[in-house]
């Protein structure tokens, strides 16, 4: 007998059903109306890439790299060593096979692995190289709307197959004007989804001019505090002593608030962009908070980085993160190219917005077709359609139902009106409208139902979206 398994969504994964589905696609509409109306145009990209682009990109020493990929070998050769191995002797033990496989991809170069993309602008900064992006007039202004993954330990606002909403702008320019429309076009989406119980921090960390310098400097400090610092501090300074600025231990954050900071030792054009930068937001009267600590946890920052943090949302509040990344193009082999860009969490927006209760109205079911009798089926499938034509969510039952459950069912599925089409109905040419609210009836022939439903849409939220 084959055992019944009870399968579940996998661990850091989840299910998003209706009606929150519904919540979702206006929220990604919105982001798609108001990115559109800045003159951003989207971007689609496969959700699998060489794993070595994220390596170059995010950075092999981010935990977003070195531990929180999910990666797979690209072909089946390896797979097949690997099964092989798998079932080699008599069934070894899953330790050994977990040792093999481990050091069967250790000892693969990443050039043949690929992993599922833990973020997008590495992707795009690909796209951008690979279609030759560079030689379109003016900046490449590109949004995108995907799932993303990260093997992360989940917990409330943070899954391994999460969902992001970003921009990037890509080009010849980095004048501080583009950064703060960027972050400007956020905040615009964020107040048209109700989503204003935020702060937003800005920060600058620097160029490869004046950020070796600090990075130095902050090394020298980290080591004379080593002592009193966790284990993973400890690790960073030597790897990437930028990190231990974003330590949340509380008894780090006192040594940390002694620490050098990077605003006293930015270069002349990183202090003047990032001065520029804070006039550009002061005109768009942006609200924000500098923050010299928000390094950011990947690698390809420059100069501005930024944040946006939301109430309802516990130790995960970072609704978006974003940065500039000039030298990221060149990096992978592009031309000379500046960029900047930012992501929300769409996850985490969605839950900020329902802990918040501002919730919009959604469309809903319209019109629950109610029939009565043999002959009015014909009649009923006729409607329906036409209502649909006009844009209407209409219900039509194909089994016919007893007068009284079929107004129950309406009432249940949250109907706005239930459309009454009896033998009566068919042999006068009319229709009974009945509003389930107040229980309101009219008799009406096709036309003015069409009008009424129509004036009812005007005022209302009736019927879908177009
Ligand atoms: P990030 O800060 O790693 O930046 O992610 C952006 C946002 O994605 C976070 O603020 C958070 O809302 C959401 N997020 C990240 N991980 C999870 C998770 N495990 N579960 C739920 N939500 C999560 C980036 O990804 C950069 N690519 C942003 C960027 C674009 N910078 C420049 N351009």
């Amino acid at each position: 007998m084959t055992e019944r398994k009870q399968f579940r969504a996998i661990r850091g994964t989840r299910d998003i059903l209706p009606p929150d589905s519904s919540l979702w696609n206006w929220f990604e509409r919105t982001s798609r109306d108001v990115f559109e109306s800045f003159n951003f145009r989207e971007i689609r990209t496969p959700i699998f890439e060489d794993t070595s682009l994220f390596a170059r990109s995010v950075g092999e020493e981010t935990d977003i790299v070195s531990k929180e990929m999910y990666t797979f070998p690209a072909s089946m050769s390896l797979v097949e060593q690997v099964q092989a191995a798998q079932n080699a002797g008599p069934n070894p033990a899953k330790r050994e096979f977990g040792k093999l496989e481990h050091e069967l991809f250790e000892s693969t170069p990443d050039s043949q692995l690929l992993s599922l993309r833990p973020e997008a602008t590495a992707s795009v900064v690909r796209a951008y190289i690979e279609h030759g992006m560079h030689a379109l007039p003016g900046n490449q202004k590109l949004y995108y709307v995907g799932p993303m993954f990260r093997r992360e330990r989940p917990q409330k606002g943070r899954y391994r197959q999460f969902y992001q909403i970003g921009a990037e702008v890509l080009g010849p320019s980095d004048a501080p004007g583009i950064d703060a429309e960027v972050i400007e076009m956020l905040l615009v989406l964020f107040n048209r989804v109700g989503l204003t119980r935020t702060t937003l921090y800005v920060n600058s960390i620097g160029c490869k001019e004046c950020r070796p310098k600090y990075v130095e400097l902050l090394r020298e400090e980290l080591r004379k505090v080593n002592d009193r610092l966790g284990a993973d501090s400890q690790r960073r300074i030597e790897t990437n002593p930028l990190r231990v600025l974003d330590s949340k231990l509380p008894e780090e954050q006192e040594i940390i608030a002694t620490l050098p900071r990077i605003s006293d030792h930015l270069c002349d054009a990183c202090r003047e962009h990032f001065a520029k930068l804070k006039d550009e937001l002061n005109l768009r009267g942006i609200v924000y908070q500098e923050n010299w600590r928000l390094v950011r946890g990947l690698d390809y920052y420059t100069r501005t980085t930024f944040e946006v943090t939301a109430e309802g949302l516990g130790s995960q509040n970072a609704v978006c993160g974003g940065g500039r990344y000039d030298g990221l193009v060149e990096l992978l082999g592009g031309p000379p190219t500046k960029g900047i860009g930012f992501a929300i969490g769409t996850d985490r927006a969605i839950l900020s917005i329902q802990e918040g209760g501002n919730l919009p109205k959604l469309p809903g079911l319209d019109v629950f077709v109610a029939r009565m009798g043999v002959t009015s089926y014909p009649t009923a499938v006729k409607i329906a359609r036409k209502l649909r034509d006009a844009g209407f969510a209409v219900e039509l039952p194909a089994e016919e139902m007893k007068f009284k459950k079929s107004l129950g069912l309406a009432d249940k599925l949250g109907a706005r009106y239930a459309l009454i089409i009896g033998e009566d109905e068919v042999a006068s040419g009319t229709f009974t409208l009945k509003r389930l609210a107040d229980s309101e009836q009219k008799k009406l022939t096709e036309s003015e139902l069409l009008i009424h439903l129509e004036s009812e849409r005007k005022g209302e939220t009736l019927g879908r979206y177009a």
